[in-house]
């Protein structure tokens, strides 16, 4: 931080941000005192200076580098300081805010969702909610499938991560930490999500008979059918990054639609484009009903989609959100769209995905705590293990790895699940960035190791 920012915190009355407090272990501890949680080990991680850092290289308060694996846990598209998103955001300062986009119309937010209406898979007639979270994008399409079908019962899979408030959280199931003490919002039909490294039912994929299909099935005989819909991550992220063979998610969206539910594809961390295509549910060959969506698509700022079946609501004033689409966010958003499109990042994301997902599986033949690595784009995840032929969930050395990769190698980095580590780069990424933090990952599971 220099002298400028120090000024700015001055001008507004704290005396205290200087260059004399500018250690993580002082910002730690007042964070400490003054919020009521994080999410990640303050033991791990230092406090992020907010005013330093361009693409994929971040600071913390004393100014160490990192090279950030997460994208801002998969928010940032173009990481940090893009100068093309800076220029266009400078072009639109004017811009009037809040112009509260559920109560009256505005051009911007019409534009986004006509425009998000075109690049969602399928030609059926669709309508928008915009929110300002991931959960609330999820929550919108709840709302909306229980709004049209009159239903209430949803099925959803463990592990599963849609959020942490009211009924999205319902839906999660990836940590207790989340859910105890909190009561159901709706009734949850929960069966295994396809996880072929560690299937329930002891298969292989490549013979399976879709057992886990199977179970669905069988949960709706017997729990109740009246569902509203079936949600499902397409590739499941905070879980522990699993990719589902596409022929169990095509057996969900089957049976789903044998008990007359919709079917619904949470996008929010692995959609715009992360996996090489605009949703990854594009990958498993299925036209969802509805899509949640949120994280990239605001380009840093906090916008979220629900998209489903038009008319979506049976009436004016079913659901709203005050700051949805905001008119500024709103033409950020197209303009990250347009700059995925311009830029090739779809065709990119794929390429740079595949060769991430090929070192991250070298690293699996390498090592013996390494069990496996999956993903597809920029959703890609390596799972820790005891050794290889028990497969024993190895979270201490996840842990280990994590810590060491963060104060040692200077790899800003997270865990997913139990024992994986995720890769949620910004699309901006490079190849030599790519090997660079494979190469820190090698290192450290080596030194946790040796
Ligand atoms: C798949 C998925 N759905 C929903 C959410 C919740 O998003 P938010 O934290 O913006 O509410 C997340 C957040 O990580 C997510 O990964």
């Amino acid at each position: 931080m220099d002298d400028r920012q120090f000024g700015i915190f001055k001008d507004l009355g704290f005396d205290d941000v200087t260059s004399e407090t500018m250690t993580n272990d002082y910002w730690k501890a007042r964070a400490a005192e003054a919020l009521a949680l994080t999410t990640q080990d303050r033991e791990v991680y230092g406090c992020l200076d907010h005013t330093k850092g361009e693409g994929l290289t971040i600071y913390d308060v004393e100014g160490t580098e990192y090279l950030d694996m997460t994208g801002g846990v998969a928010v940032r598209a173009f990481g940090v300081r893009y100068k093309p998103q800076l220029e266009f955001e400078s072009k639109i300062n004017d811009v009037i805010r809040e112009l509260p986009g559920m109560d009256f119309d505005a051009i911007p937010q019409t534009l986004l969702a006509e425009k998000l209406a075109s690049i969602v898979p399928g030609d059926q007639k669709r309508r928008v909610v915009f929110t300002t979270s991931g959960g609330r994008a999820v929550e919108g399409c709840m709302k909306s499938a229980m709004d049209l079908s009159g239903k209430h019962r949803f099925v959803a899979f463990r592990p599963a991560f849609h959020g942490r408030t009211g009924y999205a959280l319902s839906l999660t199931a990836s940590n207790s930490k989340h859910k105890t003490g909190f009561p159901q919002g709706v009734d949850v039909v929960r069966v295994f999500y396809p996880y072929c490294y560690r299937c329930p039912y002891g298969q292989e994929e490549e013979s399976c008979n879709l057992e886990c299909v199977e179970a669905l099935r069988q949960a709706l005989e017997v729990e109740g059918n009246d569902i509203a819909a079936t949600v499902m991550e397409p590739i499941c992220g905070e879980g522990g990054i699993i990719v589902p063979p596409s022929k169990a998610v095509q057996g969900m969206y089957k049976v789903t639609k044998e008990f007359g539910g919709y079917f619904m594809s949470d996008e929010v961390q692995a959609g715009m484009g992360r996996t090489g295509k605009w949703f990854a549910i594009e990958n498993h060959g299925v036209v969802p009903d509805y899509i949640s969506m949120a994280k990239a698509l605001g380009g840093g700022y906090p916008l979220g989609a629900s998209i489903g079946p038009a008319p979506m609501f049976t009436g004016p004033s079913r659901h709203s959100e005050t700051f949805s689409a905001e008119p500024r966010m709103s033409l950020i958003s197209l303009w990250v769209l347009k700059h995925i499109e311009d830029g090739g990042f779809l065709r990119k994301n794929a390429e740079h995905g595949a060769h991430l997902l090929k070192r991250l599986k070298e690293l699996v033949e390498k090592h013996e705590v390494a069990g496996d690595a999956r993903g597809i784009g920029f959703m890609a995840g390596i799972e820790f293990v005891k050794d290889k032929k028990s497969k024993a969930r190895a979270p201490k050395i996840r842990d280990q790895i994590v810590k060491h990769l963060v104060a040692k190698e200077r790899l800003w980095i997270l865990g997913a699940g139990p024992n994986a580590i995720r890769f949620t780069p910004s699309y901006v990424i490079t190849t030599e960035q790519i090997d660079d933090a494979i190469d820190r990952l090698d290192r450290a599971i080596k030194a946790v190791t040796a």
